[in-house]
């Protein structure tokens, strides 16, 4: 159920999947102080939700998001350095931090609009799945700035450097038949297949452990910024830590059920376990 306390976002559990909608839809979503506090507090909360097994961001409306809000987030911030800086760190903390480093997978349903600022949260999402007719732009060089606060980075991390510089600097719109070419989303559907084909893809990562999949995420998204060796050492550690972690001790169930039972084949299936910690 929709819980009412938050005034830009909605917040609805069902079956697993935790969908977390932007709710400014007169504005177009755009990301406004209000909005990005709520979002620091729900991600953290999400983080430890027992009910929450994988995190569904979309927007109310025709928009996913616009980006920043250039009345309140940009010219307000401007005349005011307290809500600049709160503003501009929730909005690292929860589309950056929180969300990139989830223990919980997390998917950008992408039914519209993205503008700007909101290529922040679909990159750094888990996942991305777009309506083909979704429409993408870096408008920042349209209306005097850079593709800041993470954008440029995101942008790189994620498509390659010869589209990345095309719409950084032409600011050209693209579709999300566009987006799944150049692999800025994973795929496009027809918009009336959306949610159908979102929520396929969250219960096929509900069918694994969710602290195996908690720690293969985090994993894949660490090693990126590492150097071969350190990156060696880590998934070593990592691989280790899971042993701990992981109540139900999949691996050596998996094992056990492959080698001796012979009743399991890990090439086509997952040993299903509910515990996440
Ligand atoms: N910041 C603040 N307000 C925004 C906004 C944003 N990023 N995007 C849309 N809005 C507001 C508009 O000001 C308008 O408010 P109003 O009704 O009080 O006048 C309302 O949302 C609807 O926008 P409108 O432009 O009329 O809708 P549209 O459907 O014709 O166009 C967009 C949609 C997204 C193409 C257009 O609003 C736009 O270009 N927005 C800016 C996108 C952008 O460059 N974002 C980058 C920010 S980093």
């Amino acid at each position: 159920m929709s819980q009412p306390k938050y005034k830009t976002v909605l917040v609805d559990k069902e079956n697993g999947i935790t969908w977390v909608t932007f709710n400014r839809p007169e504005k177009r979503n755009a990301f406004n102080p209000t909005m990005v506090y709520e979002l620091e507090e729900i991600f953290l909360d999400l983080e430890t939700d027992d009910e929450t097994r994988v995190i569904v961001v979309t927007g109310a409306g025709n928009s996913w998001s616009a980006g920043m809000d250039l009345k309140e987030y940009f010219r307000e911030g401007d005349a005011n350095p307290r809500t600049r800086f709160r503003s501009y760190t929730s909005m690292e903390r929860w589309a950056g931090e929180l969300l990139s480093m989830s223990r919980k997978p997390s998917i950008a349903m992408v039914n519209g609009y993205v503008f700007g600022g909101a290529f922040i949260p679909v990159c750094n999402a888990d996942f991305a799945i777009a309506a083909e007719d979704a429409v993408f732009g870096l408008s920042e060089v349209n209306w005097g700035v850079i593709p800041g606060g993470a954008v440029a980075k995101v942008l790189v991390d994620t498509i390659n450097i010869r589209d990345a510089m095309y719409y950084a600097t032409t600011g050209e719109t693209f579709d999300g038949k566009k987006a799944a070419e150049i692999k800025l989303v994973n795929f496009a559907v027809p918009r009336d297949r959306l949610r159908a084909e979102t929520i396929a893809l969250a219960n096929k990562l509900m069918e694994k452990n969710p602290t195996v999949l908690a720690y293969t995420k985090q994993a894949v998204k660490a090693v990126r910024q590492m150097s071969y060796n350190e990156a060696l050492e880590y998934l070593m550690a990592k691989g280790t830590a899971l042993r701990f972690a992981d109540r139900n001790q999949t691996r050596d169930e998996g094992i056990k059920k492959f080698i001796d039972k012979k009743e399991f084949k890990p090439g086509y299936t997952a040993i299903k376990g509910k515990d996440a910690d």
